[in-house]
């Protein structure tokens, strides 16, 4: 199954192709040649046929925002909302990335949990620590997965987060460092590269005006380089003392996007280059404004979606009409570990729940190809990598998983006894709804990039 062609998330329903005993063909160089019924294949002698069984094919899963030093902070004890969370759990944990040995331990879990998870390519909130990063681009190019990272930028905060402060000047010059270093290094060519950058300032609060203004001309000099922006919005709005309070009081500005587009301080000199654009994504995004949402879709800025981390840390609801309505793309973001699911298939299945929960009108019931489109074809549109992967249209590099009932009973049981056959199409999203709500890692039997497996022994 998978979301043919370049569908809105409005029209995922149309677009979902669903090939009872279909078939996948892949040239030598890892591109879809045919995806279609079995006994259409054009098969040739010596090729290599691999047959899955009863398994199911979907396109490889897209995560849009996580974090990378966060992976043992899944249910940590916060003991609060966002802020309460960084300052008691989280700061503290990604101080302990400073240590190369924790580092590369820390960076080799990530990487098998996004494997187990079947997430082929993810925006990646890197830590602070250059260390740290290099490990986690070794560990991901040694897997064969994809990638978009940068490391968290904070030059100003409370005491907590001391240890992952740097002056803006040494801000600059790290990021610059990983950026040449790291920027489609497997390749050298950022449209063949799995391994991409990108800048990513923690979020306003963590950085100053000024470091906002210095980014932003880093930016201007980077981006044609295809280097991306990563950063949180509007996630937290609690009254007076939440983030999206403290950034307009402390920052001046109308609005929280504001800061990300060149426009803090305004009735000041201080103002600057825009962060936003096709390779910009937004994490969350609950409590945007329809002016901000308007301005993201008109400079192509994307949003993770991140509903199971918005669960967890009271952060509210994104309006679902609302945003799709306002025309930016929603992918979806694990968010771990605010997040605390990898697997992009449960955080869809945590969407269908809080918008089905949205109050009166608001509440929607997400089409099961909604779902998959989310978590797969609109991460790569976000990526904006769509071109290359997120379906299985002829000519995209094959990123797939390999799902497998058997290894998960529950899930065979649910498919084998709970979905209706009396109408077809009902079968095929009752079936897919199934799959979706119902998987856990072990279902996924094998994961494969740019038609390679990925090897769990190589990372
Ligand atoms: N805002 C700033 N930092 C973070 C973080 O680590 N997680 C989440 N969910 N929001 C943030
Ligand atoms: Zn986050």
């Amino acid at each position: 199954m998978h979301i043919a062609g370049s569908p809105t998330v409005s029209d995922a329903d149309s677009a979902l192709v669903d090939i009872p005993d279909g078939a996948l063909a892949i040239t030598a160089d890892g591109l879809i040649d045919f995806c279609g019924p079995f006994d259409e294949l054009p098969a040739q002698p010596g090729d290599v046929v691999v047959d899955h069984g009863g398994a199911f094919l979907l396109p490889g899963f897209v995560d849009a925002h996580v974090h990378f030093p966060q992976t043992y902070e899944l249910d940590a004890y916060g003991g609060g909302q966002l802020l309460e969370w960084l300052n008691n759990c989280i700061f503290p944990a990604e101080s302990r990335l400073a240590d190369p040995v924790f580092a590369r331990t820390i960076a080799r879990d990530f990487t098998r949990a996004r494997i187990a998870a079947g997430t082929t390519a993810a925006m990646v909130f890197g830590s602070a620590f250059p260390v740290a990063q290099d490990e986690l681009f070794e560990a991901t190019q040694r897997a064969g997965l994809r990638i978009v990272s940068g490391r968290g930028i904070q030059t100003q905060g409370p005491d907590s987060a001391a240890p992952l402060m740097t002056s803006e000047a040494d801000a600059i010059a790290l990021t610059t460092a990983e950026i040449d270093r790291w920027h489609a290094a497997d390749t050298g060519d950022p449209d063949t590269a799995r391994l991409l950058t990108a800048i990513v300032p923690r979020f306003t609060l963590s950085v100053t005006t000024q470091t906002l203004a210095a980014l932003g001309e880093l930016y201007a000099q980077v981006r044609d380089r295809g280097v991306y922006i990563h950063t949180h919005l509007n996630e937290n709005n609690r009254p007076g003392t939440g983030e999206v309070d403290l950034v307009k009081q402390l920052f001046d500005v109308e609005c929280y996007l504001d800061t990300y587009d060149g426009k803090f301080l305004p009735g000041s000199a201080v103002g600057g280059e825009s962060l936003l654009g096709r390779r910009t994504i937004l994490a969350h995004c609950v409590h945007c404004t329809d002016a901000e949402l308007a301005r993201m879709a008109e400079t192509g800025t994307s949003i993770a979606h991140c509903p199971t981390s918005q669960l967890f840390l009271g952060s509210g609801t994104m309006p679902w009409n609302r945003t799709v309505d306002a025309g930016v793309t929603i992918a979806l973001g694990s968010d771990c570990g605010g997040g605390d699911e990898w697997l992009i298939s449960k955080v869809a299945g945590d969407a269908y729940k809080v918008h089905i929960s949205e109050a009166g009108e608001a509440s929607v019931a997400m089409h099961p190809a909604q779902m998959l489109f989310s978590g797969t074809l609109a991460g790569a549109r976000a990526l904006d990598a769509e071109s290359r992967f997120g379906n299985f249209d002829v000519g995209k590099e094959a990123d797939f998983l390999v799902i497998d009932p058997q290894r998960w009973p529950p899930l065979e049981r649910m498919l084998r006894n709970g979905v209706r056959d009396d109408d077809p199409q009902r079968a095929r999203d009752q079936t897919l709804f199934a799959l979706l709500m119902g998987m856990r890692e072990p279902a996924i039997a094998e994961v494969y990039v740019g038609g390679d497996k990925v090897d769990f022994g190589a990372v």
